[in-house]
């Protein structure tokens, strides 16, 4: 699959009329952990501002987890000459390689895996250059950790905090997810993992307002809006958030890259398509309230609803 920012390519999460939670993964067709779209530039001009005026915020790592940075930068750089040659080239000979990003118009040259040739860590590195967040999952002990992480637009979670945990601990504040199983049936799931065979999922969220770096720690700089909704600005200021979630095997460490991209749709553009709207509208009056107070939305959730209603109406008298 492959998902650009425009309204066609959106890449919409639902099937079904309702949704629950549970391990919705599936095997990617093309093994790409990184794409490039329209909004390219635009993301990567505050991708980069923000990891330099809130480097504790946006980037974490244990010094054990070197290699495993390594593996990233050569599965990405790879991914990147592979798929868009026109816009990205690399030139090995030995260990010296010439990386060019054509659309920053950039050239850095560095030794693989010397972590002095670069002038930050490699997983840093390699982060200012790809819209995704990254996270490198380390597996030891039958367990998996965040031992390293670049998050510049999480859905309200932090990575500081939760660095060096465990893959349970991080989802324990999600309802439901340990007392129906899902944790251990997921860690499970990852911990089989093959190299060369990933796996990509969609995870989804409504927001209010389109910010990206919606981090638990600036929560009071964004969190208000939900007060704003109104059924009248809900299509122009209540947006879904869908993050492509990608997991590819690193098979040098045996850990686990986790690459998230995040997507943002006002709800007035998902309403113009129809079928969209219908499906959205049924699977948000039946969300139970568990996942629609974790997910944020149950103060408008009603004002949205209302909103949806009135689009609905509105296409059938056409
Ligand atoms: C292996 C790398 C992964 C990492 C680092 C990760 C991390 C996270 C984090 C930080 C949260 C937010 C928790 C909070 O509220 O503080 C979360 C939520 C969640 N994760 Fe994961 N996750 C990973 C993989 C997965 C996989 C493979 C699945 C399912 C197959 C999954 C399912 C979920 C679900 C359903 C939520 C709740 C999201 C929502 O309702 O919006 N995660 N994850």
């Amino acid at each position: 699959m492959k998902w650009t920012a425009n309204l066609e390519q959106f890449p919409y999460p639902f099937k079904g009329p309702t949704y629950r939670y549970s391990n919705n993964s599936i095997p990617m067709h093309t093994p790409i952990s990184v794409e490039i779209t329209s909004d390219y530039k635009k993301e990567m001009l505050l991708k980069r501002n923000l990891l330099t005026h809130h480097p504790e915020r946006c980037y974490q790592s244990l010094p054990h987890t070197m290699t495993g940075q390594w593996e990233i930068v050569e599965l990405v750089i790879d991914h990147l000459a592979a798929h868009y040659p026109n816009q990205f080239l690399v030139k090995k000979r030995n260990s010296t390689w010439i990386f060019t990003n054509n659309i920053l118009d950039e050239k850095v040259e560095f030794v693989f895996g010397d972590d002095k040739s670069l002038p930050c860590e490699p997983l840093a590195f390699i982060s200012h250059h790809v819209q995704e967040d990254l996270i490198l999952m380390m597996q030891r002990d039958g367990d998996l950790y965040l031992d390293a992480g670049q998050l510049c637009f999480p859905a309200n979670w932090s990575l500081a905090f939760n660095l060096g945990m465990k893959f349970k601990s991080i989802h324990h504040p999600i309802p439901g997810f340990k007392e129906e199983g899902l944790d251990d049936r997921i860690l499970q799931f990852l911990m089989r993992l093959d190299a060369g065979n990933p796996w990509e999922r969609l995870n989804w969220s409504l927001m209010a307002g389109d910010r990206m770096d919606t981090s638990l720690e600036t929560f009071d700089q964004w969190g208000q809006l939900r007060k704003q909704v109104t059924k009248e600005n809900a299509g122009k200021l209540v947006h879904i958030r869908v993050e492509v979630q990608k997991l590819f095997r690193l098979p040098r460490t045996n850990s686990i890259l986790f690459t998230i991209h995040t997507h943002l749709l006002p709800l007035e553009q998902l309403a113009a398509n129809s079928e969209w709207l219908q499906q959205f509208y049924e699977i948000l009056s039946e969300l139970p309230s568990h996942i629609a107070d974790y997910k944020g939305i149950s103060l408008y959730k009603d004002a949205v609803l209302d909103y949806l209603e009135k689009q609905l109406e509105r296409v059938r008298a056409t």
